[in-house]
């Protein structure tokens, strides 16, 4: 690739399904002038239950598909492969690879005025402790309390967000938390930025909450530019955005125009395994 051609590659995004739109959706918004090429695993969701070594190597996977399509950098839109994999599939490829923690942690930080931090996410990224260690090297004397809300991810799924069921499992998981007296709140999976208005109605007004996808767009928009990579829109397209999914594309076509701010005409399926 030469450096113009480098200049307006896609970037791949991925998620273990639906929840990484409100990431793309944000490098979209960010960064109206880049290709996104979204891949989002809908056979293989959900990752939070999964073992490290199944999401290592679903990611792997991912990668070497978004790779067929030339992308000049990746972004891990998963909050779970980017706590469970982002260290060893950056180790393997050579490409820039960016996940959400990081970006999640940073904005945490430096929202929290007591450092008292929460983190909702899937039980994979809770176990990991991954958002607990990322803080404590950014700020070790912030105290960082961790929940796995699992049952968030199948009620955004099937559109339950008006539900009275949502609202009665809002409670069931974050009743402990919102007892403590935690400043911030870091939304630490891809699906529960689509719950926010009902956790911060619920968590109340003294606590900030964060969406981890802005400081990962921002992130992104740094190392283009750091790197000479960014697009400037020369390149005019019809459309910026492709969509790939490993299931039930129909589904996810419907899901994504609920989502992003354009619609989604196309989704087309990719058999994953093959990679
Ligand atoms: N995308 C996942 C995350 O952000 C949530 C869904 C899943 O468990 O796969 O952690």
């Amino acid at each position: 690739m030469n450096i113009e051609e480098r200049k307006t590659a896609p970037i791949g995004v991925f998620d273990s399904g639906v929840g990484g739109l409100t990431v793309a959706r944000e490098i979209a918004r960010q960064l109206p002038d880049e290709n996104i090429i979204y891949f989002g695993d809908t056979a293989r969701v959900p990752y939070g239950s999964k073992s490290q070594n199944t999401i290592i190597r679903f990611s792997e996977q991912i990668i070497r598909f978004l790779r067929t399509k030339q992308v000049k950098a990746i972004v891990i839109a998963c909050n779970t492969a980017s706590a469970l994999a982002l260290d060893a599939v950056r180790d393997e490829f050579d490409i820039p690879i960016l996940g959400v923690v990081i970006p999640g942690a940073r904005a945490a930080v430096e929202a929290t005025r007591n450092k008292k931090i929460g983190v909702a996410g899937t039980d994979a990224t809770v176990q990991s402790g991954m958002y607990t260690k990322v803080i404590h090297a950014m700020a070790p004397d912030v105290t960082v309390i961790e929940k796995a809300c699992p049952l968030f991810v199948p009620l955004v799924e099937e559109g339950f967000k008006e539900h009275i069921v949502t609202q009665e499992v809002i409670e069931y998981y974050l009743e402990s938390m919102r007892s403590t007296d935690i400043d911030a709140m870091i939304l630490g999976c891809t699906h529960y930025p689509l719950l926010r208005s009902k956790i911060r109605d619920y968590m109340g007004d003294k606590i900030q909450i964060v969406n981890p996808a802005y400081e990962t767009a921002m992130d992104l928009k740094k190392l283009l530019h750091e790197m000479d990579m960014a697009n400037d829109g020369s390149d005019a397209r019809h459309s910026r955005y492709s969509f790939y999914v490993s299931d039930a594309a129909e589904k996810f076509r419907k899901f994504a125009n609920t989502v992003m701010p354009f619609d989604v005409p196309t989704t087309n399926v990719v058999n994953i395994e093959e990679y």
